[in-house]
């Protein structure tokens, strides 16, 4: 409609007549079920796809009980899926950096792969340097989770998983119940929740790569984060926690205010230089039980906001140091370095090691339950 676009009114109002019909095609909110790809064994996996009534859409699949994609609008209306991944089941089956994932048992790294429990030695297979990241080699990522959509008031979707004992080195059957529910809201509740037979240690976290600019688009140095911590847990050079709980005051760590991402993240600083870039464990500042605002992110030139609320004491804010261009995700875009952050929420890194961290243990007869809310808005 070229003659469309000499006229801004005009183009405004054809643009909310085309938003407004297609508006009123997404205001069928509900869950859609198609086949996602089959894994090498033949077993066919699904996507699950979540929409609401303002037409956000959000996509699940049950290969790692994942988030496929997240499809929200910027300040002017233009819808844009704002997390990486693949566009079929193929692509998570290959290299793939956890995008979207549900991490366990345990997420981020356990020095050396080894820790005591109730005087036990327990030993994890070590498959980041010197230590064991993200559940082992096998975690929670790569299993097929069973799902079911939940008939509620919001579209949601249950996926679970019985993690049998021994598996990945843990001990104890562990049985995982992950829920994801789209609310009118424009926000994506996940909760989480497990029991045990046998004393073990848990700590699961949703490892989606956000970039509010729309997957794909480059780099995230210029969005801005705020993180609600007044300290964090530095890390030695292979990532691990030291034990230490430093005040992120005078230092890159600082964002208790709203900042660019890339204001001091190639500032001359040893915990940056360790991660090459921002890939650390932010304390909480929680006063009692129940959500708390943990981040906020904003895209100035999209508009698009996302807030993160938890029940968790940390966050880990890692800014896709590890993506070098190899990975080619949706519409085979290169995924470049820095081109996403992610914000996973969870209990400190290597804690079963740190008695001064809050515990990560869970014994039997007890329900572990962490909620975290993705919840999307924009800012003029
Ligand atoms: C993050 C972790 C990073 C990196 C990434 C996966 O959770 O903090 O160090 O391992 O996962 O590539």
């Amino acid at each position: 409609m070229p003659h469309y676009s000499r006229c801004l009114l005009c183009g405004w109002l054809v643009s909310q007549f085309v938003a407004g019909a297609l508006g009123a095609a997404s205001l069928r909110a509900g869950i859609k079920r198609s086949v996602f790809g089959k894994m090498p064994d033949g077993e066919e996996i699904h996507l699950y796809t979540l929409t609401n009534p303002n037409g956000m859409q959000v996509g699940i699949t049950n290969y790692g009980a994942r988030i496929v994609s997240i499809v929200v609008p910027d300040r002017h209306g233009n819808m844009a899926d704002v997390v990486l991944g693949f566009d079929n089941l193929e692509g998570y089956l290959g290299k793939d950096p956890y995008f979207g994932a549900i991490v366990g048992r345990y997420g981020n790294r356990i020095a050396k792969g080894r820790f005591a429990l109730d005087g036990v030695d327990y030993t994890l297979p070590i498959n980041d340097g010197p230590n064991s990241l993200h559940g082992g080699t096998q975690g929670f990522d790569k299993k097929v989770w069973t799902a079911r959509e939940l008939s509620q008031v919001h579209p949601a979707v249950e996926l679970t998983y019985l993690s049998r004992d021994g598996e990945e080195g843990f001990p104890g059957d562990l049985r995982v119940q992950v829920v994801y529910t789209l609310e009118e809201s424009n926000a994506l509740r996940i909760d989480y929740r497990a029991t045990t037979d046998k004393d073990t240690v848990l700590n699961l976290t949703n490892h989606s790569y956000f970039n509010l600019a729309g997957e794909g688009s480059g780099s995230i140095l210029d969005q801005e984060i705020m993180i609600n911590a007044a300290s964090f847990t530095p890390i030695d050079a292979t990532m691990i926690p030291t034990g230490e709980i430093l005040s992120v005051a005078g230092t890159p760590f600082d964002f208790r205010h709203l900042t660019r991402i890339g204001a001091r993240i190639n500032d001359d600083d040893q915990q940056l230089k360790f991660a090459h870039g921002y890939d650390d464990n932010f304390v909480l500042n929680h006063r009692g039980p129940g959500l708390v605002l943990a981040s906020r992110a904003v895209d100035p030139h999209s508009g698009r906001v996302l807030e993160v609320f938890t029940t968790e004491p940390g966050v880990q804010f890692y800014t896709g140091n590890f993506l070098d261009g190899s990975v080619r995700g949706k519409g085979g875009k290169a995924y470049a370095y820095r081109s996403a952050f992610t914000l996973e929420t969870q209990h400190f890194p290597d804690s079963p090691n740190h008695p001064n961290f809050p515990s990560t243990e869970l014994k039997p007869g007890e329900t572990y339950h962490q909620t975290t809310v993705f919840k999307f808005s924009t800012a003029n």
